[in-house]
């Protein structure tokens, strides 16, 4: 089979261009600790030379729960949705509320279709003793629902106010560093996977059952 040039160079840029990756950030609670993890996990995603970091952080985002299209609904996708649409891959970031994740968090999702397919998330959560892990099981069932990929490898913060220390430094970064780094090689194998089988064959036309 012969290659014409520009295919050619479209594909060699694909492979090594950097991952567009977007940090869903799911937590808006008043007082919420999420800023403190989602530095820490930014300071990761940005020293990786294979990722583009965006943010999309729940808090800021103001779309209402029925799912109407009002005028501030309108105005609030106009900022989020560019920035799900234009990744390559996510990294969601998630506390655990009743064994589960964040209403808002939910709420954005579910904004969201075509956005979400076909493409890697990795999960990042922290919470009391269990750290998180309920809500990244559950996240695991909406991705797939969604046609995402979540990888298997993730970080979890057990007690996260515990973990930090002043300045949001963590008191022992070995372990969750490691987890970031298996988590972030997993998305990046994804992303790139995905990106490079969908300009050979566009998702678009695979149907739900
Ligand atoms: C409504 C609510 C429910 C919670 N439920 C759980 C839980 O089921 N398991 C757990 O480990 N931690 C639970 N927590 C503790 C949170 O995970 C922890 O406070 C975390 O810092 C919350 O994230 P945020 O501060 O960014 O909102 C709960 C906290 C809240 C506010």
């Amino acid at each position: 089979m012969t290659h014409t040039a520009s295919a050619h160079t479209a594909s060699a840029h694909t492979t090594t261009a950097p991952l567009r990756v977007t940090l869903l950030v799911g937590s808006n609670r008043h007082g919420r600790f999420g800023p403190v993890v989602a530095d820490w996990l930014l300071d990761h995603l940005r020293a990786h030379d294979d990722l583009e970091p965006e943010v999309v952080d729940v808090a800021r985002t103001d779309l209402p729960t029925t799912l109407a299209r009002t005028p501030e609904a309108t105005a609030a996708l106009a900022e989020i949705t560019p920035k799900l649409a234009g990744a390559d891959a996510f990294v969601v970031l998630t506390p655990e509320y009743n064994h589960s994740f964040p209403a808002g968090l939910k709420n954005v999702i579910d904004w969201h279709f075509t956005e979400w397919r076909a493409k890697p998330v990795g999960l990042v959560s922290y919470g009391g003793l269990a750290g998180g892990l309920r809500a990244v099981e559950h996240l695991r069932q909406v991705f797939a629902e969604l046609h995402a990929v979540t990888v298997r490898d993730t970080v979890s913060f057990h007690n996260a106010g515990q973990s930090f220390g002043d300045g949001g430094r963590l008191r022992d970064p070995s372990g969750p560093d490691a987890a970031a780094k298996a988590m972030l090689d997993q998305v990046v194998w994804w992303g790139r996977a995905l990106r490079e089988a969908k300009e050979k064959r566009p998702y678009d036309d695979v149907r739900d059952a």
